[in-house]
């Protein structure tokens, strides 16, 4: 998927309008945008809407993945209480601080999936993993540890917090090395263990040119995806990350050219350029992405 919308799980307004935003994934927020006494009342709006999508469920529905509040709050299983039943695609867990944290959630989460008569395992995990100075140097700590494990993702703001900067962009709206480490070992993290890397939301949400550029080295680092916080910032998203359509033609090429030569050879050439196995892998992601952006 590649663009994942936050909308705060207590406003009707913006819950109504999210699904004709024509992101891949709604995140639906119980966390950081929703206050301490708005929580339960949050709690019921996103169940509600998890159900009335459900119940509508046209082809083009966006993916519904509901941030819950952190393991270490005490409200999580509260969140969970709500919302399971309401079968969510998948469960966002913010300030993740290892691969133990992924194993309690799934936990907490079967046991309402057996309350609620789901299929257990049905509800997938997606974790951001950078948002403390702990989770940071955890991020290689996601391998094999869930089947329920999607995608992991970072976050600058709450790491600034917990580590004290001042600030984390440079002059020139780079990050400094310490966002840049966060967002690398997300990276890394996600290709030990075989899964997808989100690339953080773009605050500045009037900047699209400043959006662009992001998706621009977010595609070129490896990222299939990026999180946004306002609707507008949909369309650059989607459009970045869709592969091109010679990218989609050379993957499947390379493909074929593999399938045609069976399974002992290791290198070949195509077009005067040597192709081995690694490209084969990178042409079978491509070929993932542009199925999942909707390009046969
Ligand atoms: N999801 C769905 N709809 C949204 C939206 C969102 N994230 N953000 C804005 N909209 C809607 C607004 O309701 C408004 O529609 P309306 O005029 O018909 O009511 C329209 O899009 C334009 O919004 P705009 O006035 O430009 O933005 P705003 O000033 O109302 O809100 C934010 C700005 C940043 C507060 C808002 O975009 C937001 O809540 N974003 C998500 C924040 C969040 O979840 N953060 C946690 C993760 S970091
Ligand atoms: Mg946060």
């Amino acid at each position: 998927m590649r663009s994942y919308l936050f909308v705060p799980g207590d406003s009707q307004r913006k819950l109504e309008k999210s699904p004709s935003s024509g992101a891949d994934c709604l995140l639906v927020d119980l966390e950081d945008s929703v206050s301490l006494s708005q929580k339960p009342a949050a709690r019921l709006m996103t169940r509600d809407f998890l159900k009335d999508a459900r119940s509508a469920q046209p082809s083009d529905t966006p993916g519904l993945v509901v941030r819950v509040n952190p393991l270490n709050t005490g409200l999580t299983d509260d969140d969970l209480a709500a919302i399971i039943a309401a079968k969510p695609d998948g469960v966002l867990l913010p300030k993740s601080e290892s691969g133990a944290d992924v194993q309690q959630l799934s936990a907490m989460i079967a046991v309402h999936e057996v309350e609620a008569g789901i299929k257990e395992g049905a509800t997938d995990i997606h974790a951001l993993v950078t948002e403390t100075a702990r989770g940071a140097l955890n991020a290689g700590t996601y391998g094999d540890i869930s089947k329920r494990l999607r995608t992991l993702s970072w976050g600058g703001e709450d790491l600034s917090a917990d580590v004290g900067v001042e600030t984390n962009r440079t002059g020139d709206g780079h990050y400094t090395d310490l966002f840049r480490y966060a967002r690398t070992v997300t990276l890394l993290g996600a290709a030990a263990a075989g899964v997808e890397a989100v690339d953080t939301v773009y605050v500045d949400f009037k900047n699209a040119d400043g959006l662009e550029r992001e998706c621009r080295e977010a595609v070129r680092d490896g990222f299939s995806g990026k999180m946004a916080i306002h609707p507008s910032q949909v369309d650059i998203i989607n459009r970045i990350f869709t592969p091109s359509d010679a990218a989609v033609e050379l993957a499947r090429r390379i493909v074929q050219l593999f399938e045609d030569a069976g399974d002992d050879v290791g290198v070949l050439s195509l077009d005067g350029q040597m192709i081995d196995r690694p490209h084969l892998k990178q042409a079978q992601k491509m070929l993932d992405r542009a199925k999942s952006a909707g390009m046969a």
